[in-house]
């Protein structure tokens, strides 16, 4: 029997846990067979859930012993915890269980990567370490003493003494931690606003601590900013981050003890792109932030854990923006939104921002939950204005500090501080789907109207949708500053009066609302706000539709590339009076995805290879129209100096490098040029692409292996390049070879995330006809599944565009998942995840 069968865990189910914890006492004897833990914890009744029976969790434990108040225990065991008799009163249980890290495949739970020790408790890994009451609302202090050769042994809190640490914050059991290893620390120190020392530390493997100065960095400017912007100080008298290869997610914030996979924390000029240095900006903020959204303030159950994320994503970005540029970064944010979320939401894996059941948490850690989670928080905050913002953050903090929350007491904190009535609001956290938000026009004796309608094809109720719109003059003058409508009904319009001729309406400004807009405009209107709109967001947008209008009429009348869309490129990006970065991403074309999905939602079924086709075809003629002004616009773009990742230089490689790849479809000696003398890898990197994307790659293939094979970070980034952008009919034959590849190691999350990942982002080559590129995939989930289910379910949704295609493609990959499905012994998280995706 597999795992498929079981029931899952429903919100409305919510019930307390019959006791509360006063404190935990951990001791680790480390050994990678027989690690030894014994817990001592403190219970006592839980006053608002009398009578229920004690259960704690528990898996993969051996019990060795367990005793309360000193006695010995029997207690009755099953495959997911125990139950035992207790004392009426408080007592004391303690149990010692044998544990195997170095056998946790799963990387959940304790583990072993590279010799050391480490762990990975969120959301359900603790009761893999020892019994207890693995749930976020459980909080208790804990001391923890690890016995262990190795020299570095961390855990949460202070440290106490040589293996020994102090959390005095009452915290869940998920954001537990420990680390044991021969590590070196690149270390810091930070004073905090009301003057506390706190000691930072980067641990690393021994070699890279000369890739960790970013970090550190990037670490002291995310706890400066918490303090200026959110009011909020650290509270330990530590931060370790510790960097581990094998990671199944991107960074974890345990309490005083962040642990990251290694490629969100080391960077040098010469092994990381200006990408990885933003990520790293990022991630750090984001771990750091959770320690008051998430740590003191958690949830009191999975089903809310959006209250972390994605107000943890909310700040996350707001800091992005702010040390870098706030248009730059919402582009870039709605781009993961639509290319991550809108698909989710679309597809048969939508789920409300609060899910309201699940098989297995860790399926949940998804798009919608961070990215859509975090558009919510965005709109609130456009409706209640900044001050209103302020006060009700103000409010949380003071009100929830401690608790383990819900979507529940966040919104009753806005309602609180701002007197506004969220009722209604609250549906963006209950319905799932993107709604559509249709707009028609009239204007009559200098009155304009906008006539909304909003329609999500997953949720019956109308939602409020803050839609902030300017009105341009057709000289290109705005005659109506950015105003927020409030749309509460299915049907609603708005008007402006005394305007002298029919405006050009700006609709959703820097992306209001999470909505997909759907409006009949032409070219021409298109072409008009990509050259004259006052919002910046607005202005790329313009030149993305006009690009998706362009595409769309190449792919289904056979038309010519839009010669108003090659103009009106041609014009921005030598504008330069505008920031070199969003020039580059105005460069940039709707995905092989986003077409898809447009292409789809017009009726048309979408096909893979023609839409390559379509793209490449679009991006010669830029080069051909650009050809004469790029060598001089490129040279005027060199940055001066030793590479420096900061957003003005990263803005003008982005630039500079985005001409190199049109510049390519051309010549590829400027692309090999570049290659060769590059110092640093966002330059070679860059070039290496754009070799590959025309189909020029094989020397350079060869020379970037030769040169980087000795570091595991760049060679991911060669896997995954060669997997991406492999053409459309070699593509699952280069994959299948770079999986046979000597350095291509399965067990490594990253590693095969860049060869398998990698491939299923290629989706001409996923889509091949014969379906060799489902098979592939399906082969290699079903293999991981059996070693690492959580990495293995999350690739599955490869699979989830299912619906989109052609009826061929339908069977081929309802087969692919129907095999998945028929795999012995499946685990419950893929068990689910292709349960969902063949309904
Ligand atoms: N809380 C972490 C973060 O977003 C994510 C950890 C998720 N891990 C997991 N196994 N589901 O920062
Ligand atoms: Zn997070």
């Amino acid at each position: 029997m597999t795992n498929a069968a079981t029931s899952p865990t429903l919100l409305r189910d919510y019930t307390p846990f019959s006791h509360l914890v006063d404190h935990v006492d951990l001791q680790f004897k480390l050994h990678p067979t027989a690690t030894r833990v014994t817990a001592r914890i403190k219970f006592r009744p839980n006053p608002v859930a009398p009578g229920q029976g004690f259960f704690l969790h528990g898996e993969q434990l051996k019990l060795i012993h367990a005793t309360i108040d000193g006695t010995p225990v029997s207690p009755e065991i099953s495959d997911t915890g125990l139950t035992c008799d207790v004392p009426d009163g408080p007592f004391t249980w303690e149990a010692e269980v044998e544990i195997a890290p170095e056998t946790n495949t799963a990387l959940e739970g304790l583990y072993m990567s590279n010799g050391m020790y480490c762990t990975q408790c969120e959301a359900e890994g603790f009761r893999k370490i020892t019994y207890y009451p693995d749930r976020p609302d459980v909080m208790a202090p804990f001391d923890v003493t690890i016995e262990c050769d190795l020299p570095v042994l961390l855990s949460n809190g202070n440290p106490v003494a040589s293996g020994q640490w102090s959390d005095p914050w009452p915290k869940p059991a998920y954001l537990f931690a420990l680390v044991a290893g021969d590590l070196v620390a690149v270390s810091g120190d930070f004073t905090t606003a009301s003057g506390r020392e706190v000691r930072l530390n980067i641990w690393v493997r021994r070699g890279d601590e000369g890739r960790c100065d970013y970090a550190l960095d990037a670490l002291k400017r995310s706890m400066r900013w918490d303090e200026e912007v959110y009011g909020r100080e650290y509270d330990l008298d530590v931060f370790n981050i510790v960097a581990v290869d094998d990671f199944n997610m991107g960074a974890m914030e345990n309490k005083g003890l962040n642990i990251f996979n290694s490629k969100y924390v080391l960077a040098s000029p010469d092994t990381a792109t200006d990408g990885d240095y933003a990520n790293i900006e990022a991630i750090i903020a984001h771990e750091y932030f959770h320690n008051w959204t998430g740590n003191r303030i958690t949830c009191r159950d999975w089903f809310q854990l959006c209250l972390k994320e994605g107000l943890t994503v909310f700040r996350d970005q707001q800091f992005s923006g702010d040390m870098r540029s706030q248009a730059v970064q919402r582009i870039e944010d709605v781009l993961t939104l639509r290319a991550r979320q809108f698909r989710e939401d679309n597809g048969p894996l939508a789920h409300p921002v609060r899910p309201e059941e699940y098989q297995e948490i860790n399926n949940f850690y998804t798009a919608t939950v961070y990215e859509k989670g975090a558009e919510v928080i965005g709109m609130l905050k456009r409706l209640v204005g900044d001050d209103g913002y302020k006060s009700a953050l103000d409010l949380y903090f003071d009100r929830h500090d401690g608790d383990a929350a819900t979507i529940e007491d966040w919104l009753n904190v806005f309602e609180d501080a701002t007197g506004r009535d969220l009722g209604q609001f609250k549906r963006w956290y209950q319905q799932p789907g993107t709604p559509r938000l249709s707009v028609s026009e009239t204007f009559n004796n200098g009155t304009y109207t906008l006539h909304f309608e909003q329609e999500n094809p997953k949720a019956p109720h109308p939602q409020v949708i803050p839609i902030a719109v300017g009105l341009l003059s057709p000289n290109g003058d705005e005659v109506q500053p950015t105003d927020v409508l409030e749309m509460t009904e299915t049907r609603q319009s708005f008007s402006f009066e005394g305007l002298a001729s029919k405006p050009v309406p700006s609709l959703l400004r820097g992306f209001s609302a999470p909505v997909i807009l759907q409006r009949n405009v032409t070219a021409a209107d298109h072409a008009f706000l990509l050259t004259h709109d006052t919002d910046p967001f607005n202005r790329w947008e313009a030149g993305r539709a006009l690009a998706k209008h362009g595409l769309t009429a190449m792919l289904v009348d056979g038309a010519a590339p839009d010669p108003l869309y090659l103009d009106g490129i041609a014009t921005l990006v030598q504008d330069d009076t505008l920031d070199p970065a969003f020039r580059a991403l105005t460069l940039g074309l709707p995905s092989q995805d986003d077409m898809a999905q447009s292409l789809f939602d017009a009726g048309v079924t979408p096909d893979p290879l023609s839409i390559y086709r379509a793209r490449k075809m679009l991006l010669g003629a830029m080069a051909a129209r650009l050809g004469e002004v790029i060598p001089d616009l490129r040279a005027a773009l060199t940055p001066h100096g030793p590479y420096s990742p900061d957003a003005e230089n990263a803005g003008k490689r982005a630039l500079r490098n985005a001409l190199l790849s049109l510049q390519t479809h051309l010549d590829t000696a400027p692309a090999s040029q570049q290659f060769a003398a590059a110092d640093n890898m966002t330059d070679q990197l860059a070039a290496f692409s754009a070799l590959l994307q025309v189909g020029a790659g094989a020397d350079v293939t060869a020379a970037f292996y030769d040169q980087w094979k000795g570091d595991r970070l760049v060679l991911d980034k060669w896997f995954a390049l060669q997997t991406s952008l492999a053409p459309p009919e070699q593509a699952v034959e280069i994959a299948r070879d770079l999986s046979d590849h000597a350095d291509f190691n399965w067990k490594n999350p990253n590693r095969f995330r860049s060869v398998i990942g990698g491939f299923a982002m290629n989706a001409a080559g996923f889509h091949d006809p014969s379906g060799a590129g489902y098979d592939f995939v399906a082969d290699w989930l079903i293999q991981l599944d059996g070693l690492n289910p959580q990495t293995a379910a999350r690739m599955s949704t490869a699979f989830d565009t299912m619906a989109r295609y052609d009826a061929d493609r339908q069977a081929l990959m309802r087969a692919a998942l129907e095999r998945i499905a028929a795999k012995p012994d499946l685990s419950r998280d893929m068990a689910e995840m292709v349960g969902r995706m063949l309904k």
